[in-house]
């Protein structure tokens, strides 16, 4: 079964598309078959790994985004993944295994013009899309933005493991707060929609330090960061195996760069080659194959 995982934090701008996108790319090197799910309105997964050529048709006409599946609502998550989605200048597949539900920014809609079936909220309508596909995949990823909306809550209600990317600072532990508050809320407004098989409702299991600048120590940060997931697992509110990740991702120009070549900094050739923050990714992932959730 694949294991699906959330990638969140209340604070924006910490690096979760970057971390997401860039482990995908190292689990997939790795033989892994990946599915990444882009939650995000401002679509910034989609357009890095399509570049704008390939994106730009999809948002303007809507077809093959996901909000498609809601509405018009005729398109259903197996029409619309992209299968081995990064391509090469030749259009040959340097990546095979890492597929692409994309989105356009029409998804913003999802949260004020789509009104739907009440008694159907769009997660439920997603959830018993994903699971037709689910039995293709090792993982599968969602990329969230920084709030549990209907878009966040797609992934947040299929997930069985939320990862929280976090800087060393004080907004990034107020996110934390805030993200682990607010999925309790979320996980009690929802109860009655889990099926039985789709197991118990996500909780942090980890916390992955990004963009660390050379010569800063994190240590006090990642002292506080360890402090609240100590009371948040003491009282239940996390995953019993939450932890800090002991990988975390430097900061480095590679990374940026990276999105404007639209490509994975894994398929970055020499200008990777031998950076430091190509093997912090290849970490990230190895530790996640490694973090198995207790059953
Ligand atoms: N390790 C890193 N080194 C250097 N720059 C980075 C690193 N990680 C992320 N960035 C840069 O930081 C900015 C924010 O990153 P990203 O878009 O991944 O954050 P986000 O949490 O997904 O943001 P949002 O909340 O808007 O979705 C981007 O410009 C990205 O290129
Ligand atoms: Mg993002």
């Amino acid at each position: 079964m694949a294991r699906k995982l959330a990638f969140i934090n209340y604070k924006g701008g910490v690096g979760k598309t970057s971390l997401i996108v860039n482990t995908a790319a190292c689990l997939a090197r790795m033989g892994q078959r990946v599915l990444l799910c882009d939650f995000d309105t401002q679509s910034n997964a989609s357009i890095w790994l399509l570049k704008l050529d390939r994106w730009n048709p999809i948002n303007t006409t809507g077809q093959g985004a996901v909000f498609s599946i809601f509405d018009p609502g005729q398109q259903r998550v197996r029409d619309i993944i992209l299968r081995d989605v990064v391509t090469d200048k030749a259009g040959g597949c340097p990546l095979p295994g890492l597929d692409l539900l994309p989105t356009s920014f029409n998804l913003v809609d999802l949260e004020s013009e789509y009104t739907g079936d009440p008694h159907r909220p769009a997660y439920v309508i997603f959830q018993e899309q994903l699971a037709e596909v689910e039995a293709n995949y090792d993982f599968i990823l969602f990329d969230c933005p920084p709030n549990i909306l209907r878009a966040s809550q797609c992934g947040i209600f299929c997930a069985n493991e939320i990862y929280v990317p976090a800087n060393p600072d004080a907004l990034s532990l107020i996110g934390f707060t805030l993200l682990v508050e607010k999925l309790s809320r979320f996980h009690q407004l929802s109860a009655s929609f889990r099926k039985a098989v789709m197991g118990p409702p996500a909780q942090v299991h980890g916390i992955i330090f990004n963009a660390i600048k050379t010569g800063v120590d994190i240590e006090v940060p990642k002292m506080r960061m360890q402090l609240r997931l100590n009371q948040f697992r003491a009282a239940k509110r996390t995953a019993k195996e939450a932890r800090i990740f002991d990988a975390f991702v430097r900061d480095a120009m590679v990374v940026r760069r990276a999105v404007a070549l639209g490509l994975p900094v894994n398929l970055l050739g020499q200008e990777a080659a031998g950076d430091n923050v190509l093997r912090d990714y290849e970490r990230v992932a190895e530790e996640l194959l490694r973090q198995v959730p207790a059953l």
